[in-house]
């Protein structure tokens, strides 16, 4: 069994966060998402894994992930460019899956469960279904007793509500069907388009409906929901750092040479390596990334990311994102003052 995860997209609806990299290494609970998901597919037994990769930054993800070893992977990089479609990016694996089975993990998704069913099905195709209640944002399958009859990509009217999940088992015959798609509405080759053609061909498309949580994180909300997620689940908490005169409520991670400071940090949080919180209140659904510095402030349920200071601030419900210096300024009278981009999109 191999494992293809893919990388690529434009990751418009996270912008200005994409502008420097892709989506999936943008990190929740002190790993970038598509981590999470690799990390599920080596304990279920898959560890020969293709990454795709789009136009954003891809050689960060390179940087970042290496040749697998640190994830006890095998990791092999394959170049997708600009973003054709899922089954445009899953064909290009054709060489590397050869006569394989393989599972395909979009790199922004996370799921709590289910993986099993899709390693060890034998049907030539099988999908995790979710129910949602915005089903037009996905992929939808119509169920009739116990078989997929039909799939629906962002269906315009109510199909079902149930979605498919960004995970996907496949065996190499589908190499074939995306060899006959044609592109979409949206312009793409659609995997949900192949995986009709399994049906239509008289083939049975496996499929479990999810319980637990699943997230696709394509908006700042939905990022944020993918923390709390995360950072309810895990259960790596540990303080390697050092905290004097402070409270720690509840489930706290603190990384090496990190300092609390005449604070409280209310858990569940994350916070990485090298980071200073100093007279400040923190969390709760807090991940702090490496060489931070929160002084005299509030905040919580936000995402920061590595080497961003945030000084005598109240915040919440926020994502900043790397090396960012946010601060009050007392010369000013209270109230905002902005200087939006166009399709900037604010909640003050
Ligand atoms: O999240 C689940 C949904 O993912 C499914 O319900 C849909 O059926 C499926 O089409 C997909 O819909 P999205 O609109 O969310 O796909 P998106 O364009 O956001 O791409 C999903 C991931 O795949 C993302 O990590 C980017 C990557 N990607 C996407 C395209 C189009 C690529 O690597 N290459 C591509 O060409």
């Amino acid at each position: 069994m191999k494992g293809v995860v893919l990388h690529g997209g434009k990751g418009t609806r996270l912008r200005p966060l994409t502008h420097t990299g892709p989506k999936q290494l943008i990190k929740v609970g002190g790993k970038p998402i598509s981590q999470w998901g690799i990390e599920n597919l080596v304990k279920h037994g898959v560890t020969d894994i293709a990454i795709v990769l789009g136009e954003n930054n891809p050689e960060k993800v390179i940087d970042y992930y290496g040749d697998g070893t640190e994830f006890s992977a095998n990791f092999t990089y394959i170049y997708q460019g600009e973003a054709r479609g899922l089954a445009e990016a899953i064909y290009r694996c054709k060489d590397f899956v050869g006569n394989d089975r393989f599972i395909v993990h979009l790199g922004d998704n996370i799921v709590q469960h289910g993986l099993e069913l899709l390693v060890n099905t034998k049907d030539e195709a099988a999908v995790l279904l979710a129910k949602v209640t915005d089903p037009s944002r996905y992929g939808v399958a119509e169920v009739n007793r116990d078989r997929i009859v039909r799939l629906v990509e962002k269906p315009k009217e109510f199909v079902s509500d149930l979605a498919l999940v960004g995970v996907y088992s496949f065996s190499s015959t589908i190499f074939d069907i995306i060899e006959g798609l044609k592109p979409s509405r949206r312009g793409e080759l659609e995997i949900t388009e192949a995986i009709q053609k399994v049906i239509e061909s008289g083939d049975t498309v496996g499929f479990a409906v999810v319980d637990g949580w699943w997230k696709d994180t394509g908006t700042p909300d939905d990022m944020l929901s993918a923390n709390m997620r995360i950072l309810d689940f895990s259960t790596d908490y540990k303080i390697h750092g050092s905290v004097e005169n402070a409270n720690i409520e509840g489930r706290v991670y603190l990384g090496r040479n990190s300092k609390i400071v005449g604070s409280t940090v209310r858990g569940p949080a994350y916070i990485g390596e090298d980071t200073l919180v100093e007279n400040s209140f923190v969390g709760s659904y807090m991940s702090i990334g490496n060489g931070c510095r929160i002084s005299d402030t509030e905040i919580s349920n936000s995402l920061v990311f590595d080497n961003s200071k945030i000084r005598d601030c109240k915040l919440t419900d926020s994502i900043i994102g790397y090396n960012c210096n946010i601060e009050k300024n007392r010369k000013k009278p209270e109230g905002s003052r902005l200087i939006t981009g166009e399709g900037s999109s604010v909640s003050i």
